[in-house]
């Protein structure tokens, strides 16, 4: 039951390495368009030294380029000028895409295969043998899908096979518990949804109670 955070904010990233609550990172290109007009690979080299500093943990970028020649080069361009031993690279999961992971798999390149939102396509994945294989929790539920069920039969799916499935696409807390009973092995989620989580107004409650009788031990 591994957490990873999903977001592109440096000062997020910087607080919850901090912490160390952490098992990884995921990003993709639509969390680094939310940090203003940054330049993909500077920001990315500044999450890696971020992870440097702190806990050297999975950092997964997504390549941006669309045809599979180009998610080559591109993945290992991220590779020789990131320089980090624990660079994961994301590729979508698609027919074509397959023979891209499996290439990369093979140069020793680890690969989270993403945008997985059916079990027909985490079968199409396993045939690549990524490192990880993404689901996207809310992205099915959205398509009117049930997110638990793929999640599920993924898992089943992968049995043996090494593969870890990260549930992504989170909204709310409670999808992740949900996600990791379904089968799930790791769950990314946004900093405001972790934030929720570790918050009950009856464990604040209790707390302050707490603190209060402690403060006044003694007065009666
Ligand atoms: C996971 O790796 C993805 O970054 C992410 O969760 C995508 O989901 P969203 O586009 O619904 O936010």
């Amino acid at each position: 039951m591994k957490l990873f955070l999903d977001t592109c904010n440096l000062a997020e990233i910087e607080k919850y390495l901090k912490l160390g609550v952490l098992s990884g990172i995921t990003t993709n290109p639509g969390l680094v368009a939310k940090e203003l007009k940054v330049d993909y690979l500077i920001h990315m080299k500044k999450i890696v030294e971020l992870c440097q500093r702190y806990q050297p943990i999975p950092l997964s970028v997504m390549v941006t380029e669309k045809e599979p020649a180009g998610m080559l080069w591109q993945a290992k361009q991220f590779v020789s000028q990131l320089n980090y031993s624990n660079l994961v690279i994301k590729i979508p999961i698609g027919l074509e895409e397959v023979n891209v992971i499996k290439e990369l798999e093979k140069n020793n390149i680890r690969v989270n295969c993403t945008c997985v939102m059916t079990s027909g396509q985490t079968l199409l994945g396993v045939q690549a043998k990524p490192r990880y294989l993404s689901i996207f929790y809310n992205q099915i539920k959205d398509a009117g899908g049930d997110p638990v069920r793929v999640i599920k039969e993924s898992s089943q799916l992968l049995q043996g096979t090494g593969i870890e499935i990260i549930s992504g696409s989170i909204r709310h807390f409670s999808e992740i518990p949900e996600s990791f009973l379904a089968g799930a092995d790791i769950v990314t989620a946004p900093p405001d949804v972790l934030i929720k989580m570790a918050f009950h107004p009856k464990t604040k409650e209790e707390l302050d109670k707490f603190h209060d009788k402690f403060i006044h031990w003694g007065e009666n």
